[in-house]
Parts: structure tokens; sequence; C-alpha cells
């Protein structure tokens, strides 16, 4: 018979886990859910009188707001969550490997590892346990064999993988009403047991034929592949945006055109200055490392390729600025706006305004910055592990971090829109012109603001995708 769950742990109160789990409370108020992290200020900032949690994601402090202290719990005790769940999720960080073999490239299973063998020394009793990070394929296969080798008598460990397929900045609506549940189990009776356990959970709010249940390793598999073919459209469409603006012809045109075709669809075709995040990039390199162990090199470089048009794209974004502003941007002031990696989100993972900003350092410019989420610390921290060799003090001379966009753009010979924070929208262009040097340069690498209405005002304007206004 399948276990009934009625205690569910998590380990890992980051941007996976925090959410996903704190929907699962809210959807099914028969389950106690706790998320545990051994980052004591970050479950402090969960635990937060005033709802000032860890992460910006619409619509999260309501659903915390109602779940938590009635069957939805934060804490550091690691121990505890485990002993008393029926069902665990695995939810920690899965970076990029900065040393040893697969550097660069394979993922660091140090955490899942510790996290396991956390498991396997604290349960006193059967569990079923759910690696939700995202991870290579057969990373199951060696959490069982962790988890088995340590077992007390009389404790089974079911693993099922159910990767997680919420994007940041719509969390909350993804969670609530998600494409598909895919849950990976080994093909045994014990596995399938465990996998309808985890389909009652979620069957709580999501319609049955949305939940799918596939092999363990299919399912680790999925996940890499659909990141991947995500991260492969946005090169796609960043590769023709070149074409575009060697040609005259325009990038948010040509994606209208495509997207009209059902087989191809319209979403995810909106050219940008690069993707960034936690996923797309780890992912690919997750699998042309794969790729690479299963002897596989055609199909590493391929998929390589992806995540070369990326650093194509930010490359040739930065050098279009420098080209445009009469070759050289030394002393100049540039305000950039937007530093997290998409809108709605505080996270700075990957995003390609680390690169740009990192590029225009390079070049001397002086660069201002305002983002409306992210904290100033992240922001220095991000430049200075980009620059690692540049003393923080030598990069704070160069960096300012300005509270209002109209702050940033004072007095600067170009504005850079690097993220598509709505609040860029409504701007007050016309103020923002008055402030500026002359000539002011607009670069919208998002595709956001209307290039003739600022181009009315004054501004000289050049839009991903399309051809400069001099050419
Ligand atoms: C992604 C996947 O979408 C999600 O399913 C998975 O669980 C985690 O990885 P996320 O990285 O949070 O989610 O955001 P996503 O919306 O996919 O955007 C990734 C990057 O691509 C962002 O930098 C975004 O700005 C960029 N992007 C997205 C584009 O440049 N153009 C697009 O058309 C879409
Ligand atoms: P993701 O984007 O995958 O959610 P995050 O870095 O945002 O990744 O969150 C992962 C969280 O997992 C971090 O808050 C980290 O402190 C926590 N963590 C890592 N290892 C362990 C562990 N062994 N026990 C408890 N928490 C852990």
């Amino acid at each position: 018979m399948p276990v009934k769950v009625s205690k569910i742990c998590c380990i890992g109160a980051g941007y996976v886990g925090g959410p996903t789990c704190a929907v699962i409370a809210l959807k099914c108020p028969h389950i106690t859910v706790t998320i545990v992290d051994l980052n004591q200020s970050r479950v402090d900032a969960w635990n937060s009188p005033d709802f000032s949690l860890p992460i910006y994601e619409p619509g999260l402090v309501d659903v915390v707001r109602e779940a938590r202290g009635r069957n939805l719990f934060f804490s550091t005790d690691v121990d505890k969550g485990i002993e008393e769940a029926d069902l665990i999720f695995v939810s920690v960080n899965t970076p990029t490997k900065k040393s040893g073999v697969g550097a660069g490239f394979a993922a660091d299973l140090n955490y899942v590892e510790l996290a396991t063998r956390r498991i396997a020394t604290v349960a006193n009793s059967s569990k079923i346990v759910v690696e939700k990070s995202t991870v290579p394929c057969r990373t199951a296969e060696s959490m069982r064999t962790i988890l088995e080798a340590n077992s007390k008598p009389n404790c089974r460990f079911d693993i099922l993988s159910n990767p997680e397929f919420l994007a940041e900045g719509t969390a909350i609506s993804d969670l609530f009403n998600p494409d598909r549940v895919l849950i990976g189990s080994l093909e045994t009776k014990e596995g399938e047991e465990a996998c309808r356990s985890l389909v009652e959970v979620y069957a709580n709010w999501v319609p049955q034929e949305r939940i799918l249940s596939v092999g363990l390793w299919s399912s680790e598999l999925s996940k890499l592949a659909a990141n991947a073919m995500l991260a492969q459209r946005i090169s796609s469409i960043n590769a023709l945006s070149a074409i575009c603006e060697a040609t005259g012809a325009n990038i948010d045109e040509v994606a209208h055109a495509i997207g009209y075709d059902s087989r191809i669809g319209p979403k995810f075709l909106k050219a940008s200055v690069g993707f960034g995040g936690s996923c797309f990039q780890k992912d690919i390199l997750n699998l042309v490392y794969l790729s690479e162990s299963l002897h596989l090199p055609e199909v590493a470089a391929y998929w390589r390729q992806v995540v070369e048009m990326n650093e194509y794209q930010k490359r040739r974004f930065s050098k279009r600025v420098v080209d445009t502003l009469f070759n050289t941007i030394t002393g100049k002031r540039i305000a950039v706006l937007g530093f997290a990696f998409k809108a709605d989100t505080g996270d700075t993972r990957e995003s390609a305004a680390i690169t740009l900003i990192k590029d225009f350092q390079c070049e001397r410019a002086l660069v201002n910055i305002y983002d409306p989420q992210v904290e100033e610390a992240q922001i220095w921290n991000d430049l200075s592990e980009a620059s690692p060799l540049i003393p923080i003090e030598s990069i704070k001379k160069q960096v300012t971090i300005c509270h209002s966009a109209i702050e940033a753009c004072k007095n600067a010979e170009a504005v850079v829109i690097a993220t598509e924070w709505k609040e860029f929208l409504e701007i007050d262009w016309e103020e923002v012109y008055k402030g500026m040097n002359k000539p002011a340069f607009v670069f919208d690498g998002r595709l956001l603001v209307d290039a003739e209405k600022l181009t009315k005002i004054g501004f000289k304007v050049t839009t991903i995708g399309r051809p400069s206004a001099a050419a």
C-alpha cells in the first residue's frame, strides 16, 4: 500500500525549495511541511514577523502569510525535520563544479551527497526521498546507494525524481497551475507505490492528467532536456537577431511571424542581451559533460554551441555600445538599468548585466547601476566575483549603485537596459533626456522601450535585433 504522506520535510530553503514547499503547504492543509536549511539567516528571514522573505517572488508573501505557523514551518533543525517526515524533498544547491574532474561543466553534487548522508544517519524509519534539485542523470542511483549502505534495520528508502519546472518571477503561478508535474520512480512495486504517494500530494490541486509518471532516468534527463531546449530557442532567436542587425530586418517582426506557426509557437522567442539564471547554462554544461562522458562528442558540441552563442550575444552587445559611442567609453558614464537576470526576481545568478558591466569596466567607463529588487551587497558581491583580481575599492571607484532610474541616468552618456522591469517602461524619458549628456544614447537589450517615441524625444536608440540608426 502506498504511504499516506502526512509530514513533509524539505532540505534547502532556496529559490526552489522555499516556494515549492510553501505552495504544497498552502494546497495541502492536512500535511505538515517543514522546510529546513543550514543557513540561519535565511531561515530567520523566512520566519521574519514582517514577512521580509529571503527571496522576492510575486505572490510568495501571501502564500507564506497564510500557511506559516499553520502547517508550514521553517527551521535550522535539519535532523528533527528528517526524523519526523514520511517524505523528504532534497532541494539543495547544485552549482557547476569550480575545480577537479569536470570543472566548469559537471554539477557539484557535494551538497546533495551531504544532505543524503544526513538522511541516512538520522532516519529511524522508512522515508520516501525525492530529488528536487536539478541533478545530472543517475544521481538518484548514487543517492540510493548511499542511503542503502548507511540505513538502519527496518528503514527503507524509496527514491523519486521530481524535477521542478517553475521559472523565477512566475514561480507561484507556475506552481499553482503547472503545465505538468513529473515524477520518476524505479519500475519496481515499491518504486511505483512511492510514486503514488507523491502523486496523491500533488493531486490536491493539480489535475491528474498533468501528473506524469516516468522512469527515474527519464525524469532526470527530461529536466535537463527541457532547459536545454528552452535555452536553445533563445540562442536561436539571438543568432537571428545578429542577422537582423546586419540586414535591416526586425527581430520582433521575425519572431512574431515564425511564432504563428503552431508547431513553433509564440512563447520564448524574445531576443535579448543573453539568457541568465541559475539553470540554463548550468544544465546545458551538464548535458555537454554527460555527452562527453558517454563518448558522444558531436552531441556535446551541439549543445555547447547554445552556451557559446549566449556568450557571443553578450559580447556583441557590449561591443555595439562601445562602437556606437564613437569607439571609446573610457571615462564616460553608462547607466545600466536592471541587474537581475530577468524581471520580477531579485536573483542575479548568471545575469547578463554582470558580463556587460564587467566589459564596461574593462573599457574604463564609469557605471551607474539601478535595479528595483537586487540588494546592494549582492551587486558588490557579483561584481567582485566577476573580477577576482580587482580589489573591491577599485571597483567602487568605477561603479555607483543608484536608488532610482532617474538618478542612475543623471549625467550619463548612455542608458543600457539589461533587465525588462516594467517600471522602466514608465520612466519619465523626457526627464531622463534632460539630465543626460548629449548626444544621449539608449541601448535596449530587452526590446522593452518604444524606440520611435524615444527617438522623437531626441535619444539615439539602439535596439537588439534592429539595425543601428546610422546604418
Ligand atoms: C528556467 C526554466 O524556464 C524553468 O522551467 C526551470 O525550472 C528553471 O530555468 P528561469 O531561469 O527561472 O527558468 O527563467 P526563464 O523565464 O526561463 O528565463 C531564463 C533566461 O532567459 C532569463 O535571463 C530571461 O530573460 C531569458 N529569456 C527568456 C530570453 O532572453 N528570451 C525569452 O524569450 C525568454
Ligand atoms: P536553488 O535555486 O536550487 O533553490 P539555492 O542556493 O537558492 O538553490 O538554495 C539551496 C539551499 O540549500 C541553500 O539555502 C543552502 O543553505 C541549502 N543547503 C545546502 N546544503 C544543505 C544541507 N546539507 N542541509 C540543509 N540545507 C542545505
